[in-house]
């Protein structure tokens, strides 16, 4: 656990760049630290590994201080990663990333293979081993920046605007990237960003840091979005921030009906086969799959002539359980009858839900995370 208490940055030049900053990282998850240019944040990261010395209050790595460790041990426990990489541009990608294996005197061979086995876990292709780092792509130099701070498989990593220099697309695979290889490997990873978005999506806590590097407010992501702590974290934070806490429901709460679901040529697809209509159950429609229970579109099942197998497109399916509610919602607005289809892994249909069911489901989830509590009066 990194614990910061009370930490100050003033320099020289009189500049307070982090004020009385407390706050604890807790083990092997993601803290962010995010806030407009300026609010301390690199300053904030840069004290953990001793490249900046506070000028009061102090950190404790494992409740010890970090000013009484040595700092060349300190900084072998904790990877860094920054923007543009910072790579060796006069090394391989192999070599820079066995850089710390080989200061730390291993062989040759097992820091290459090592290398290697990295460039395979941060998603790079080992055939890129040999190359330099011009000749790689930014989102390619990031994932080596990766590979390079984990090389010497420390605890800490501390990662400053990683991935803020690289387009949105390639931004979002280097953040699975990063959780993925989080849940592999749960490391403590201090990660700032200036990107509220970033922020909410990798962070497992978020530290929100204003102008004068003073805490706002430090919380988990939804707890910030459902409660920001004042005008400045609601400001930060932008529109729809309802819609956006939703990603963090499951939709495994919302009920799913599988009557108005058939099966195309079954004989019982609207009125197109046996000329009976079937019965969606209270639904208006019906929903058309074709023999393997993939869903094809919706019917309407009392108006359509005999024959006509024209389908209202049943928009984009939802994986129940895997997806969170934000993702049903989306489905069921998307949808041009008003309702989300949930498919399993292979793409089957499971049941479907109305716009009523998923906003239910939004209340119940609500309820369940103490946003609906009985004010008597
Ligand atoms: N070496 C320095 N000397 C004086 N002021 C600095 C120095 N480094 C950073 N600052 C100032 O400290 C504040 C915080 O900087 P920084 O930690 O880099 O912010 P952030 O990473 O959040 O953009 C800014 O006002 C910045 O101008
Ligand atoms: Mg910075």
């Amino acid at each position: 656990m990194i614990r910061f208490e009370s930490v100050t940055k003033r320099y020289p030049d009189g500049t307070v760049a982090v004020d009385e900053l407390s706050l604890e990282i807790p083990d092997r998850s993601i803290t962010v630290l995010v806030g407009p240019s300026g609010c301390g944040k690199t300053t904030s990261l840069r004290m953990i590994n001793r490249m900046i010395e506070p000028s009061g209050g102090r950190i404790l790595l494992d409740g010890t201080d970090i000013a009484d460790q040595p700092v060349h041990a300190l900084r072998r426990s904790m990877g860094y990663v920054i923007q543009h990489a910072g790579l060796f541009p006069h090394r391989t990608v192999a070599d820079n990333i066995a850089t710390v294996p080989r200061l730390l005197g291993w062989d040759r061979r097992r820091a290459r293979s090592r290398a290697l086995e990295l460039m395979e876990r941060v998603g790079l292709d080992p055939a890129l081993a040999k190359r330099y780092p011009y000749q790689l792509s930014g989102g390619q130099q990031q994932r080596v920046g990766v590979a390079r701070a984990l090389a010497a498989d420390p605890p800490v990593l501390l990662m400053d605007e990683p991935f803020s220099a690289v387009d949105p697309i390639v931004r979002k695979g280097l953040q699975e990237e990063l959780l993925r290889i989080q849940e592999e490997l749960g490391k403590t990873i201090v990660f700032v960003t200036h990107d509220i978005d970033e922020a909410i999506r990798l962070g497992d806590l978020v530290a929100v840091l204003r102008t004068g590097g003073r805490l706002a407010q430090f919380a988990p992501p939804d707890r910030l979005l459902s409660a920001p702590a004042d005008g400045f974290v609601e400001d930060f934070l932008g529109a729809d921030r309802g819609i956006r806490r939703l990603s963090f429901f499951a939709s495994s709460g919302l009920e799913l009906t599988t009557a108005p679901v058939v099966t195309e040529n079954a004989g019982n697809a609207g009125n197109a086969g046996n000329g009976k209509p079937a019965d969606p159950g209270g639904a208006p429609y019906l929903l058309v799959t074709d023999a393997e229970g993939r869903p094809l579109g919706w019917t309407d099942p009392g108006r359509q002539a005999p024959g006509d197998r024209t389908l209202i497109p049943y928009g984009r399916p939802f994986e129940p359980g895997r997806d969170s509610l934000r993702t049903a919602l989306d489905c069921a607005v998307l949808s041009p009858i008003g309702w989300a289809v949930g498919v399993d892994a292979d793409g089957r249909v499971v049941g479907v839900a109305s716009q009523e069911a998923v906003a239910a489901a939004i209340r119940a989830a609500h309820a369940g995370h103490g946003m609906v509590s009985a004010e008597v009066g």
